[in-house]
Parts: structure tokens; sequence; C-alpha cells
């Protein structure tokens, strides 16, 4: 069994607050090795990981295989562009051809939702979902999370505001399940066309207001337009998106309290923040990366317990 309540990470849904403030206090002793002139610790010297990743990424990738050396894990990568999943090889097999090398566990970003659910239930290795389609990123809500904790001291009673794209996030939504948990509140500001309409079931408000909702928050998670994902046109321009849901320094300065700025990156400077808000001393954006590797090197450390019986942990 893993150290933690569940031996796949597939989603925040399904973990507990006790495994969050786990993964955190295990993330709080990896930082402070991360930051000692030598880095690596032996942990997972007995593990073989394997990084699959179907859909472009920068953060989460590098984020991963970096988390994976630190620990002293043996790392294999797999691009989707370069495979053999373009002659048509299914996900279930092209997995299960890599499982036969020996891995121990899987990190996989995906562009269909539940992809990593389905792989979880396919195949014998722990899952880590590093993004399935819109439905969750719960690596980036725990690091997103921790950030919070690290930079106000506690998440909870704090009121968190998430800007944008929220229809097809599965940053917002790992981000509230993994805030709420932890005794946050929530609230949601974009589009009226890009808030999904059962997001008042999960106990989230919504202000249409950008003004209104900053001067409401102690921190505010500002999302990339997923123009990716979108089918069809849920706004009239981005200089028109810009205009109502983008933050600028002017509109900043201008609020009653200092706020915390975040962005899970990649950043379109200029539509959901302009430059000057992006490297203010209020953006925290680069702190979130940082905290990246330490989460996932917690998240992998938890989760590859007991998958050896001799493991030297
Ligand atoms: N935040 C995030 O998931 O970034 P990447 O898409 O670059 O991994």
């Amino acid at each position: 069994m893993s150290k933690l309540s569940v031996n796949h990470l597939l989603g925040i849904k399904e973990i507990s607050a006790e495994d969050i403030e786990q993964i955190f206090q295990t993330a709080d002793e990896f930082k402070e090795v991360i930051n000692r002139p030598i880095k690596k610790v032996p942990s997972l010297r007995d593990i073989t990981i394997a990084n699959l990743f179907f859909e472009n990424s920068t953060r989460t990738k590098l984020s991963f295989e970096l988390a994976e050396k630190r620990l002293s894990a043996d790392v294999i990568n797999f691009s989707a562009g370069s495979s053999s999943v373009k002659k048509g090889e299914t996900l279930v097999d092209t997995v299960n051809n890599i499982l036969a090398m020996k891995v121990d566990l899987v990190v996989m970003r995906h562009p269909n939702p539940g992809a990593a659910v389905f792989l979880s239930k396919n195949v014998d290795a722990r899952i880590v979902n590093a993004g399935d389609g819109s439905h969750e990123h719960p690596t980036q809500a725990l690091l997103d999370t921790y950030s919070i904790r690290e930079k106000l001291g506690t998440v909870s009673g704090k009121k968190v505001l998430i800007v944008g794209d929220i229809l097809h996030s599965r940053v917002a939504l790992s981000n509230i399940f993994c805030l709420q948990k932890l005794g946050a509140e929530v609230k949601v500001c974009g589009p009226q066309t890009l808030i999904p309409k059962y997001i008042e079931s999960l106990g989230v408000q919504v202000e249409s207001d950008l003004r209104k909702a900053l001067e409401w928050c102690d921190v505010a998670n500002m999302l990339r337009i997923q123009l990716e994902r979108q089918d069809i046109r849920y706004f009239p321009s981005i200089r028109e998106y810009s205009m109502l849901y983008g933050l600028n320094k002017e509109l900043l300065d201008s609020l009653s309290k200092k706020i915390v700025v975040m962005h899970p990156g990649p950043i379109n400077r200029g539509v959901e923040i302009t430059s000057d808000v992006a490297d203010s001393e209020h953006a925290i954006i680069l702190n979130q990366v940082e905290n990246g590797v330490a989460i996932r090197m917690a998240v992998l450390y938890l989760l590859s317990s007991g998958i050896h019986q001799n493991q030297n942990v």
C-alpha cells in the first residue's frame, strides 16, 4: 500500500484532507532537500517511472522528471508525437508494452478526460494523473494550494478567486476540490459562457464583475484561455476578454488591499495578466513552479511506498 489513502493519484476529488496535509508536510522536507548544494536523495533508487505525455507540456513534464531524478528513480520519457501511437497503437497496448520493461509507476498527461482512471483500471502500475483533458490536474492544484499556504501561512479561511476559462480548466476543478478540502472559500469570475452550469452545486460562488471579485479575495488565480479546447467561440474577441477579465497593474494598484496573484502557466502576457502584473511583487508564479518539484517529489515518494517489499525509503 502507498502511504496515502489511495494507490493512484487520479484527482483531488478522491483524496482526503489528511492526504493533502501529508503531501504538504513531505513537500516541506523535500523543499529543504532541493535547496541544499547536493539536491539528490536515494528514496526511489529501486523504482522505475515512465512519463507518458500525449499532450504538450513544459512545466509539468520537466517538473516531474526533475522530481524523479532528485529521488534517484530510473526514468523513461515518452512523447506521443514521436511514438507508434501515430501508427494506430492503443493507449492500453502502448502502456502495457512500456510496463513489460518493468516500470513501477506511470505519470500520464492525456487530452481525454478520464484517461488516467481508465489506465488505472487496465494496467498493473501506480498512476499519477498529470492532467487529463478538462477533468483534473491534481499536482497543479497541490502546488498552487501549497504556494498559498507558504505565502499566507494557512489556507483555511482564505478567499481564493479563480478567473477565466473555468469551463475547460482542469486546473480550476482540481483547485476547487483542494482549496475547499483545506477550508478555503472559492469564487469564480469570467464570461458567463465560460462558467459551467454546475459550479454552484460545488459550493463555489460566481461573480461576473472582476473588480468586485478582486476586492473580495486574498488570492487571485488567473487562468489561461484554453483555445485548444474550445470548439466554438465563447466570447467576441481576445481584446474584449482582456478588457473585462484581464488583470493589469492599474486595476491591481487601485484595490483597497494587497492581494496575491497566481497563474498556472503558460501565460499569455497581455491577455489574462499584463507583464507588469506577472513580474510584480504581488505575483508568486515562479514560486509555484519551484514548489511544483517538491510537491511532485512528495507525491511520488508517498505513492511508491510498498511497491517493492525491500524498498529503502
Ligand atoms: N501548468 C501546466 O500544466 O503547464 P504545462 O502545460 O506547461 O505543463
